[in-house]
């Protein structure tokens, strides 16, 4: 059966207090409409409907790559008012599921098993248990057990506000039958708004079934209306990220202080100390040891790499056995050979570091390309940029790079090539042999400091 996924997201979020539309706001890296987006994407729904109504402009651009349709909703006149403005474009025999934009935590297995029973007389409504229900339509059930109505908490009597299985608004129907159902839903209740709860009692009275599934987790189908309950959700998503690395063989050394903002992929006996960040795609090898502190984002660490404390890494492509830190800083394009080291203090850019090569203080390294085995002393400073134009220093096989040297770009050093320290070397310097550009050290005898006037 053809299945359209309708997400709701036109309401204001005026609790977030943002100029950001609600449902762009991140949780683990990610829009919140994009954790749904993606979540309908999965469950190979033939049509998208997102309805919006606030910061439409902003939505579309930030969501250019979505296939989805975008629906105007004008006036925010309530749930079934929002759903209509899509399903009115949406053929008959399609089964309908509605979500929000402000629920990403929900997950597609949940969403399946909604979906499985669905027919052409009957409705399917997820529900969930909560301990306090504050807030939330509240399910009413009849003598046998069977849902008759949704009652809004605005509209519930008290014996009803006491039923803790609450509406999570997310259901699945039938479009024709949707759409019948949606002329008849009237705006007569406290907050004066068209409900889509309604729908339930609509159904019920027209002698058709809802069925019922229940989430994982409560968690999938909790909204996110303030910034505090944005916090709450990351911390949930965090922890199952931390737990799924963790029974795949990752150690973590506190998985409440992890935050992967994309997709993180490991291999077994890594280990990642307290309060790294990972944002983008990160992959690293087996037996990767991360120290604390450490951001690393878009990059590819291999095997049996060690990465100190208090490292940045973007867009670097790290090869086995390189050592990192701490507190460098590798920027991007650069890649790391096997076996070659980057200490404290040393800032690299777009570079490519050769086998077993050292670059292990204080230095910078920009537009580099230096072969294997080469030493790079304490203080190197590559001069790549003149102010208008960035250029190339080549550093061949085995040079040795005296320390607080600035090589001025372009620049070629040979290879076994010497550079005697606190050199400025602007010109190439030949193989095998010691180039230093340096004044002759001279010695003034009974020097007289300067005396402190009295
Ligand atoms: C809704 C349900 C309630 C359920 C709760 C779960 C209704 C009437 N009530 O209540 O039973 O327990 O969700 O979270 O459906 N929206 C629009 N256009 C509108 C109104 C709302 O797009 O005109 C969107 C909002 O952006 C939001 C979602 O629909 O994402 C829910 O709307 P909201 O007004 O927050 O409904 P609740 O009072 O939370
Ligand atoms: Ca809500």
């Amino acid at each position: 059966m053809p299945l359209s996924v309708i997400i709701l997201a036109a309401g204001q979020g005026t609790r977030m207090k943002s100029s950001l539309p609600k449902v762009l706001h991140p949780v683990a890296g990610r829009t919140m409409l994009e954790h749904v987006y993606q979540c309908s994407c999965e469950l190979k729904a033939d049509a998208i409907y997102i309805v919006y109504g606030h910061g439409g402009e902003q939505l579309k651009a930030a969501c250019k790559k979505y296939q989805a349709h975008w629906v105007e909703q004008v006036e925010q006149l309530g749930t079934a008012h929002a759903v209509q403005q899509a399903s009115s474009k949406i053929p008959d025999d399609h089964t309908v599921l509605v979500l929000y934009g402000d629920v990403p935590l929900i997950k597609a297995a949940t969403l399946k098993k909604l979906l499985a029973d669905i027919k052409d007389d009957n409705i399917a409504l997820l529900t969930a248990l909560l301990t306090d229900p504050t807030g939330y339509g509240r399910i009413v059930r009849d003598n046998h057990d069977v849902v008759a109505a949704i009652v809004e908490h605005k509209d519930a009597s008290v014996a009803e506000q006491k039923i803790c299985e609450v509406n999570t608004g997310i259901v699945a129907i039938r479009a024709g039958y949707l759409n019948q159902c949606l002329k008849r839903i009237g705006n007569d209740n406290v907050q004066g708004e068209y409900y889509l709860t309604d729908l339930i009692e609509l159904a019920v009275n027209d002698g058709r079934t809802v069925i019922t599934t229940q989430p994982a987790s409560t968690a999938e189908v909790e909204g996110i209306n303030d910034r505090n309950q944005l916090a709450k959700l990351e911390r949930i998503v965090q922890q199952e990220y931390a737990f799924a690395l963790m029974a795949d063989g990752v150690s973590i050394a506190d998985p409440a202080r992890i935050d992967i903002r994309g997709e993180l992929n490991a291999g077994n006996d890594t280990y990642i100390d307290v309060n790294c960040i990972f944002e983008g795609e990160v992959n690293l090898g087996t037996g990767v040891s991360i120290g604390a502190g450490c951001v690393i984002k878009n990059s590819t660490i291999a095997c049996d790499c060690v990465i100190k404390p208090y490292s940045i890494i973007e867009n670097a492509m790290l090869a086995k056995g390189v050592e990192v830190g701490p507190y460098a800083r590798i920027r991007p394009g650069t890649q790391l050979a096997a076996g070659s080291r980057v200490g404290n203090f040393v800032e690299i850019k777009n570079t490519s570091l050769g086998k077993n090569s050292k670059a292990s203080h204080l230095t910078y390294l920009g537009d580099c390309e230096i072969g294997d085995n080469v030493n790079i002393g304490a203080g190197t400073i590559t001069c790549n940029y003149d102010g208008a134009n960035k250029h190339k220093t080549v550093i061949k096989d085995g040079a040795f790079i005296g320390s607080d040297t600035q090589l001025v770009a372009p620049v070629t050093i040979g290879e076994n090539a010497t550079i005697g320290a606190g050199s400025t070397i602007t010109r190439d310097s030949d193989d095998n042999a010691l180039t230093l550009s340096r004044a002759a050290q001279k010695t003034i005898k009974n020097w007289q400091r300067p005396q402190k006037k009295k």
